[in-house]
């Protein structure tokens, strides 16, 4: 059992008082792992020079004002990101766009604030000219030819991601660049989501080699994120040191080579925030199907769809009932969707898991569920979006209310009536 980091009544007060599902936060893991990164020094004695973070691990604005606080910079990838970095206060050259394309929406609010472009792919460089936008100064995102992370579906490079440019296409996207008046500052590399250091050092070297194309422009480079976080019990934690190292080296010999200082950048989501999270549901019943005993929460996938998108594991515990019996059990939640259970592997096999039993009303705690939860929820089932509660500096405080059935129906209402 991994150990949670708010005490457990404080966490039934909380599930008690907000209703659940709940997803509650505890800002001092948020600042800890901040600070880890940003103190992080190779032994050249330098370290990253910004820590990204990535909202879309968890863009509540509590999160993200906390960060900024901190010093970190963040990254957008829509134009409803670019507006949360804005509302929590990031000013806009803080403030990294990063996509694959442009939508209206996003394109329009690059033409009215100097936020920097991350390109993602070639036919973005002449759409973005055209708008004549505040900086012609921009980064490109490579795809280094390979990718690598806790599932295929987070695998963010090689010919079967759509992500990043191709770095065969790169002489020709430098020409294009020139010809339209952008000076391609940045260099970055994101090859996937819960990786491990053997690839995220591999990715170091792609960008090493494509710097000379823009040794004119060049001023920094960036490590993308991916760090993964111990999702089980006993897993040993990622040692960023030797990441620092790796990265710090890379930088060093794109310097050497172009004869002037490069910024080093780093941008993570799920290592910043992911530990921070748990969302709580209420027990509600337990039933057996032949040798199978589901035990349902009023929690789904609708809250938390790691586990039936990507056979994630997230530990459970069921709330003062630690020291009980522990027996198998698949953990449900409310969804018309058979695959809307916790407990299951890679590819949807049921695995039922040795937990307490638990009465109607118990607190259920999924550990873990700071990031690509809240961030990833929908109103499948007409499920409303759970509230949110931050604890930081001693205090709980709600931070995002749940929604409400009048939010939901009374639009659509409007229309008819
Ligand atoms: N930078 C870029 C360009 C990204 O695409 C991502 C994640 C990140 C940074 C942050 O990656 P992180 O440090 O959090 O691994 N929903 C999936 C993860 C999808 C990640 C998408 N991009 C999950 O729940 O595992």
């Amino acid at each position: 059992m991994k150990p949670r980091t708010l005490p457990d009544e404080l966490l039934v007060r909380l599930a008690h008082e907000h209703g659940t599902p709940l997803y509650v936060y505890d800002g001092a893991t948020i600042t800890a792992r901040a600070r880890e990164l940003l103190d992080l020094r190779a032994s050249s004695g330098r370290g990253f020079d910004a820590v990204r973070y990535a909202q879309k691990a968890n863009p509540s604005l509590a999160i993200l004002r906390l960060l900024r606080s901190e010093g970190c910079h963040v990254d957008a990838v829509s134009g409803g990101e670019l507006r949360r970095a804005l509302a929590a206060g990031f000013a806009a050259r803080d403030v990294l766009f990063c996509a694959d394309l442009f939508d209206h929406d996003a394109l329009a609010l690059l033409a009215q604030h100097p936020f920097q472009l991350n390109a993602g792919s070639p036919f973005m460089l002449a759409q973005y000219a055209q708008l004549n936008p505040p900086r012609r100064d921009i980064v490109l995102r490579v795809n280094p030819g390979f990718g690598h992370g806790h599932d295929r579906k987070v695998t963010t490079g090689g010919e079967h991601s759509k992500h990043g440019i191709w770095h065969a296409d790169l002489p020709a996207v430098a020409r294009e660049a020139r010809e339209l008046g952008l000076d391609v500052a940045g260099l970055h590399v994101h090859i996937g989501s819960g990786s491990d250091l053997e690839h995220l050092s591999r990715a170091a070297d792609a960008l090493v080699a494509a710097a000379p194309l823009f040794a004119s422009t060049l001023s920094s480079l960036s490590a993308g994120g991916g760090l993964p976080i111990p999702y089980r019990a006993g897993e040993p934690r990622f040692d960023c040191r030797p990441l620092a190292e790796v990265w710090d080296r890379a930088r060093t010999r794109v310097e050497r080579e172009l004869g002037r200082s490069l910024r080093l950048e780093l941008e993570p989501g799920r290592f910043l925030v992911a530990e921070s999270g748990v969302l709580l549901a209420e027990a509600r019943g337990s039933k057996r199907a032949g040798a199978v005993e589901y035990l349902f929460v009023d929690a789904g996938f609708h809250n938390l769809v790691r586990p039936a998108m990507y056979g994630a594991h997230h530990e459970i515990s069921v709330l003062g009932r630690d020291a009980e019996p522990h027996v198998p059990q698949a953990v449900a939640g409310p969804l018309c969707e058979s695959a809307d259970v916790f407990t299951q592997a890679k590819g949807g096999a049921l695995e039922p898991r040795a937990l307490p039993r638990a009465q109607p009303g118990d607190v259920v705690c999924f550990h873990d569920a700071g990031a690509y939860a809240a961030a990833m929820a929908s109103g499948y089932n007409s499920q409303l979006l759970a509230a949110e509660v931050l604890v930081h500096n001693g205090t709980a405080r709600l931070v995002r209310p749940r929604q409400t059935h009048e939010a939901l129906l009374r639009p659509e209402l409007d229309l008819l009536e």
